[in-house]
């Protein structure tokens, strides 16, 4: 670890080999995963459909570059624009650099309007990524500190507080965008009101701003739609998406429609790496998975199995205020830190983690057996209840 920046603190266990919902460690011993890898490895570990894909598209071509056309890059985003109902897409590496694409289409469509400073509302207790311009969206001090100057051009919101936004729309004639999601993730699971979005998608009509959701965690599934917003019945201008896209390898997208959709032409943006054959090899794989195996109705009915059984198992439990979720998006507030839980789970053999210091997050994969998300309500439940 020596040689390594300290960017994390790293719990002590490695992990040698995956399959499914199921990792085991250096030892031998194993562990149910009820993370995966942060809303990553959304169809668990070593799915054959997304191993094979790899494989073979390593045994034939990894990298071009975009100053090519990328074959695979296109059909992936005609699959992604026909699921969601986008036009556009443009490709990088991470979830940060999907929403660095999102802030630059706003600053430039603002700046094409001769705006003197575009500023886009962003929320409090968001998360949207570590690079400057994201770090400066998402809404904690933890994040910032530091790292000042932060950059200009971003005003904050209460999530989940509509006559906030209403009000910097009477005040502020620069604002070009809201950016915002759909569920909080880093923000302890914060699911929004059923209308939340609705109402944002209105109050952007009315005043003409781009209404940009960061579906980074969030999206391809999770929730039971491959995108959360298709809950609610309304399209944004923007969405960003990563993690889950790739099941494991790097990639994200910044999908955009209508006027945001033409506001990046050549020259603007781009990324070496970005939506390179291998890694959209993997992603049209993961498509296919979530498609084929009906694994976005599977998260809503697994996501409902994991949230019921918590609630009754923990009723009445004085260390719980609060148990929530959107698909298999699951967290349970508990009434003081308890960041210890993550490592009495990996003694137990259960992968969680704890978010905003006393939220323990549960993202599993969305391949889980009924017995498996059975076995992480009795594990999560033994933790809490010990
Ligand atoms: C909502 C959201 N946006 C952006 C990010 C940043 O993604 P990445 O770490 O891939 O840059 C995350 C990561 O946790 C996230 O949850």
């Amino acid at each position: 670890m020596t040689h390594l920046m300290e960017t994390y603190k790293r719990l002590p266990v490695a992990f040698v080999r995956g399959a499914g919902s199921w990792l085991e460690d250096t030892t031998g011993k194993r562990y149910l995963d009820a993370l995966s890898g942060i809303a990553v490895c959304g169809l668990g570990h070593a799915h054959p459909r997304v191993t094979r894909a790899i494989a073979e598209q390593a045994g034939t071509l990894l990298h071009t570059s975009n100053l090519y056309q990328v074959p695979l890059q296109e059909r992936l985003a005609d699959r992604l624009c026909e699921m969601s109902g986008m036009e556009k897409v443009f490709f990088g590496n991470s979830g940060a650099e999907a929403n660095e694409a999102a802030i630059k289409i706003a600053r430039l469509h603002g700046n094409n309007r001769h705006l003197a400073k575009p500023s886009i509302i962003v929320m409090e207790t968001s998360f949207h990524g570590r690079t400057m311009a994201t770090l400066t969206a998402t809404g904690s001090r933890k994040v910032q500190a530091g790292f000042e100057p932060l950059l200009t051009g971003f005003l904050r919101a209460p999530f989940n507080d509509v006559e906030a936004i209403s009000k910097i729309a009477q005040n502020a004639n620069e604002v070009v965008a809201i950016l915002v999601e759909p569920v909080q993730g880093e923000g302890g699971i914060a699911v929004p009101a059923a209308d939340y979005l609705a109402k944002l998608r209105q109050i952007c009509d009315d005043q003409g701003w781009f209404l940009m959701l960061d579906e980074v965690q969030t999206g391809n599934g999770r929730t039971g739609k491959f995108f959360a917003y298709q809950h609610a019945g309304i399209m944004p201008d923007v969405v960003t998406t990563a993690k889950g896209l790739g099941n494991g390898v790097p990639i994200g997208a910044c999908l955009a429609r209508g006027v945001a959709a033409s506001v990046f032409g050549p020259g603007n943006h781009g990324s070496t790496f970005g939506g390179n054959p291998l890694v959209c090899a993997a992603a049209n794989a993961v498509l296919d998975a979530l498609e084929e195996d009906g694994l976005m109705a599977r998260a809503t009915v697994l996501g409902d199995r994991i949230l019921t059984s918590l609630r009754s198992r923990l009723a009445g439990n004085n260390r719980v205020r609060d148990i929530r979720g959107a698909g298999l998006m699951i967290g349970i507030e508990l009434a003081e830190p308890c960041g210890e839980l993550v490592a009495q789970g990996l003694d137990a053999g259960i992968l969680i983690n704890v978010t905003r210091d006393n939220v323990v997050r549960l993202l599993p994969p969305l391949t889980m057996s009924d017995a498996e998300a059975d076995l992480v309500v009795d594990k999560v439940a033994n933790l809490i209840e010990a």
